[in-house]
């Protein structure tokens, strides 16, 4: 199965790094705009695969994605210190207007995998490409929140000293600074995090929940400071919505997608869970929000088609 890359930076060889380790696919094009980039990319890391699965790992350009089943989308400018994730958009919506109708050109029935920030609004344009070529909606996903909901279970599954596999929770809304964090809606082994934290006496105080939500939500902030951009987490997440897709997984995944109907939210491309399978989306899942969430989830829908809408799509 192959795997398209456009877009050889720091998150797209760091993604291709991820599926060569995991053994995910068997033949994947790395595609950039400076192929100098992309080639010595995928020569590097073509030497990791005989520490992993056989796969071949090439550069290419847009023709070489003819057959791919997923076409992973991280072309463009990332954040620099200080900067959020909506200001790179009129720059990355430069770069869609390029690369998008070439990739739909010569990869038209791939599922599109957006990584680019601010991923939401980016999936939005993609998709509107997408339509006027006719391609379904079902096959544009974005990374979304992937990312913020892992940060989240694994600072819950820290705080109650848990796998955080076994954290069941979702981060929804913008994958930015609006996004937000379901707390009543998580469980561990099917309780409420109230009754879990009663029968391992454990304490979640409105201190320790502001923390973690400060963690969450500042994450990236926090890593461009230190080291100018993330990439591993993201890589990583970009690996399992691969890997979901390549075997019909049949997950349920916090990636964004355009979702036109689901009530208490406008026509907007936006994480919520999302069952993934084989061809893309099957399904988006709403979730019964306490009101306070579901509020915060409206204005962040409206942050997002407030974006959307300076675009003139
Ligand atoms: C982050 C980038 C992917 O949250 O937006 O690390």
């Amino acid at each position: 199965m192959k795997v398209g890359i456009v877009g050889s930076g720091f998150v797209g060889s760091t993604a291709a790094y991820a599926l060569v380790m995991q053994g995910i696919g068997r033949e994947i094009v790395m595609v950039d705009l400076d192929s100098a980039r992309s080639a010595a990319e995928a020569d590097d890391i073509s030497h990791a695969v005989p520490f992993s699965n056989p796969l071949t790992l090439l550069p290419g350009e847009y023709a070489d994605l003819v057959g791919s089943r997923v076409v992973i989308v991280a072309a463009g400018a990332n954040q620099v210190p200080g900067e959020t994730r909506l200001e790179l958009l009129q720059r990355n919506a430069d770069v869609f207007r390029e690369v998008i109708p070439k990739i739909i050109e010569h990869a038209p029935g791939a599922i599109l995998l957006i990584a680019t920030n601010p991923v939401d609004i980016m999936t939005h344009m993609a998709g509107e490409f997408a339509t006027a070529c006719g391609m379904p909606l079902h096959r544009v996903i974005g990374a979304g929140t992937m990312l913020d909901t892992a940060r989240f279970r694994t600072l819950l599954g820290q705080h109650y000293g848990i796998d955080s596999q076994h954290v069941h929770g979702y981060v929804v809304g913008e994958h930015g600074d609006s996004e937000v964090l379901t707390w009543s809606h998580v469980t561990i082994a099917g309780m409420s995090l109230e009754e879990f934290g009663k029968v391992r006496g454990v304490k979640l105080d409105d201190d320790s929940r502001s923390k973690i939500d400060q963690q969450v939500r500042g994450a990236a902030y926090r890593i461009i400071e230190g080291k100018g951009a993330t990439y591993y987490g993201i890589g990583g997440a970009i690996a399992k919505i691969v890997d979901v897709i390549l075997h019909d997984q049949r997950s349920i995944l916090t990636i964004c997608s355009r979702i036109e109907k689901m009530e208490g939210l406008p026509d907007v491309t936006i994480s919520m869970p999302h069952l993934i399978g084989g061809d893309g989306v099957i399904a988006p899942i709403p979730l019964n929000l306490d009101q306070t969430e579901q509020r915060a989830l409206q204005a962040s829908a409206q942050i997002i088609r407030q974006a959307t809408q300076s675009l003139d799509l």
